[in-house]
């Protein structure tokens, strides 16, 4: 992944955060085709995970697992297992294309015409969440679709060449 399209990839998030449709589809078939900066792409182009059969995970998906555990634990609960606050996403993921998950996560989500009044914040300005968006739909993808369990996966790939220099400048961070 290059600095430019990280940055292009918050340019289009924030553009569709601003106004969350109802357009779910169901994801695709999550086999790996691609691999670009760490992170891996099915056929259309939507980040996924790549798991081998030693069940080491690519390194986007190990990305994704740490940048989870900073923002979405505290409501979504360990490994995407869901809390009496926030629903199970390894359930929800089933059912979210790329394309609405960064609407949602982006845009954040207020039910309305509930007893209880569940908030699900918006990170449109976070980037500690929008720079690693497509490691997060990684990880949660695969813990949804790939058989990847609980806890922290035991083996990873290395990092690739030049992903902590495009995540400084993502962040805007000098190194
Ligand atoms: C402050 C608590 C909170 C945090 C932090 C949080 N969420 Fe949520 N999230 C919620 C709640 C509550 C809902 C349900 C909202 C509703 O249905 O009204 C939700 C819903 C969602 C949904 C839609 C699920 C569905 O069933 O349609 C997704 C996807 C999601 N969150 C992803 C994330 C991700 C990824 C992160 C971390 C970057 C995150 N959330 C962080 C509270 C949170």
């Amino acid at each position: 992944m290059t600095v430019t399209s990280r940055l292009v990839l918050i340019a289009f998030a924030l553009a569709l955060g601003c106004g969350v449709a109802a357009l779910a589809a169901a994801p695709g078939n999550p086999t790996p085709v691609k691999e670009s900066g760490g992170i891996w792409t099915d056929k259309d182009g939507a980040p996924t995970f790549n798991i081998a059969k030693d069940g080491s995970v690519d390194w986007g998906t190990f990305v994704g697992f740490l940048r989870y555990n900073d923002a979405c634990l505290r409501c979504h609960g360990p490994d995407g297992a869901g809390s009496s606050y926030a629903p199970d996403l390894t359930q929800a993921l089933k059912g979210i294309d790329y394309a609405q998950f960064i609407a949602f996560v982006a845009g954040g989500i207020q039910a309305v015409n509930t007893a209880q009044q569940l908030v699900m914040p918006s990170f449109a300005t976070d980037k500690n969440v929008m720079c690693f968006i497509q490691e997060i739909y990684a990880y949660l993808r695969a813990r949804a679709t790939g058989g990847l369990g609980r806890g922290r996966p035991p083996k990873h790939a290395p990092a690739p060449k030049g992903f902590d220099e495009a995540s400084y400048k993502c962040l805007g961070i000098q190194m």
